[in-house]
């Protein structure tokens, strides 16, 4: 690795984003401890950043003292250049876990109790912005295009407008936007819009954000909205709805032998169970602890399904350090080890309760041996669980997607079963209807999800919002 910044003035896309795409950490100076898995995201965007040789910015995943110079460095990769920069601890606390996931989380998945505001976390989010900018600005001339994604870096546009940057710069939310109640909340909902608007295309996941969007700006700025364009300070802006997708092809690789082998494993524990699978980030906006008691109100109102059914329930480990968060992963398990307790019996373990990551094999596996793909969150911007789950299913004997109304998802997917996660007894009626969909329904709905995951997959959208992007200049 190189630990210098680089001026590439020929260079025509920046994508800065958080988290880099296939590493999360760099060791000191031994080099760089590399994510085996590479993301959807990365692989959406790898055909554009290599056929525009363009760089990828974004946080080194380490923390160093308050005291020391945030360092900032580029790795040659592959398939494109990525730079990276070190936060402070501050930042970690401030920033991170402060304004981007104590505040604009909550607030942008609509949990208004759980969102809290701090002068100190607003002023990190503005000090972070001035630091990528001066980064990103050492890594490209004034007139590249740069891409940027989600809502760590809402305001990076107009950070590098002051800066002088004149080329075009493009936004892709990741999560929803709420609604002019919600955002309101916000002591600087103003000031974040006016700066959104320094952009010059803002994507989002459905036309609901889309709306959500444009209600605030005109009723919060003194903007002018006509369809899907803000004219605001003599800039503007267009908005639009350009929903994510994955690669389908992906999750139907052949697998290993010893992945064969450990999920063959798990399907012969379960016995003669049906497997409902649930697969998040432990979140509380992914409503675990509402579809782990909906299953146990499914074992209630249907007791034949007692010994015949099992929920697999794997959470991946996230935010750890946000006190919410470990209160959520201590409900999950009250909540397990209470309905395992009630229901269980020697030879029938109800719920197998998972709090590690997987490979994408191993869950393409998971996926395909699923019965019901059990995808319930309370609030989410699109939901991948929902496509992944739909590609890796065997198309001669397909499972069921029983996937929450309230999922960006849902705007696409109206062939799954879809239930409110809010409503136990319907989720758990929603639940009894998924587990008895025959052969040809099964085969129908799956026919008609798969035909809209392959059509919107991770490279249309790519390449969509970048032309939609370049199109706006
Ligand atoms: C969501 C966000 C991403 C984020 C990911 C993981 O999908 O939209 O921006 O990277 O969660 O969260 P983390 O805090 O670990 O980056």
């Amino acid at each position: 690795p190189t630990r210098s910044p680089s001026i590439g003035i020929d260079r025509d896309l920046l994508v800065v984003s958080n988290r880099l795409p296939d590493f999360r950490h760099i060791e000191g100076d031994e080099g760089v401890e590399r994510k085996k898995n590479v993301g959807g995201l990365v692989s959406a965007l790898e055909p554009a950043l290599r056929a525009r040789g363009g760089m990828w910015l974004g946080w080194s995943g380490r923390t160093v003292p308050d005291t020391d110079t945030v360092e900032s460095g580029v790795i040659d990769d592959r398939t494109a250049q990525l730079a990276w920069f070190d936060y402070k601890e501050s930042w970690y606390r401030d920033y991170y876990s402060g304004f981007c996931n104590g505040t604009l989380w909550p607030l942008f998945h609509s949990f208004p109790s759980r969102v809290t505001l701090s002068d100190k976390g607003w002023d990190a989010y503005k000090e972070v912005h001035e630091v990528i900018a001066e980064v990103a600005s050492g890594h490209i001339g004034s007139r590249a295009m740069i891409w940027v994604h989600d809502y760590h870096l809402l305001m990076l546009a107009n950070v590098m407008r002051r800066r002088g940057h004149t080329g075009p710069m493009g936004h892709f939310l990741h999560i929803p936007f709420p609604s002019l109640d919600m955002f309101s909340m916000l002591p600087w909902a103003a000031q974040i819009l006016d700066a959104m608007l320094d952009f010059d295309l803002l994507g989002f996941h459905t036309p609901a954000h889309v709306a959500n969007f444009l209600s605030c700006a005109s009723s919060l700025l003194p903007a002018k909205v006509a369809d899907d364009v803000v004219s605001h300070r003599g800039r503007i802006t267009h908005v639009a709805a350009m929903p994510i997708g994955i690669l389908p092809d992906t999750f139907q690789e052949p697998p290993e032998p010893a992945i064969v082998e450990e999920i063959d494993g798990l399907m012969r524990a379960l016995g003669e169970s049906q497997l409902v699978l649930g697969v998040d980030r432990l979140d509380y906006t992914k409503g675990i602890p509402e579809r782990l008691i909906a299953f146990g109100r499914l074992l209630e109102m249907f007791p034949e399904w007692r010994g015949k059914v099992s929920l697999v329930q794997v959470s991946v480990p996230s935010r750890a350090d946000v006190p919410l968060y470990a209160e959520q992963r201590a409900s999950i398990e009250t909540i397990v080890g209470r309905i395992n307790g009630e229901f269980g019996e020697a030879a029938w373990v109800p719920i197998r309760y998972l709090y590690r990551s997987y490979s994408k094999a191993q869950l393409s596996q998971l996926y395909r041996a699923a019965r019901v793909g059990y995808v319930t969150p309370l609030r989410d911007g699109m939901n991948l669980v929902a496509k992944e789950y739909v590609a890796a299913q065997d198309p001669e004997n397909p499972g069921v997607l029983l996937l929450s109304q309230f999922a960006g998802a849902a705007v696409e997917m109206r062939d799954a079963i879809l239930t409110n996660p809010y409503h136990a007894d319907g989720m758990a009626r929603d639940l009894d209807r998924a587990l008895r969909v025959d052969l040809p329904e099964r085969k129908a709905r799956h026919g008609k999800l798969l035909a809209s995951v392959q059509r919107s997959n991770a490279v249309t959208w790519a390449e969509g919002f970048l032309d939609a992007l370049s199109a706006c200049r």
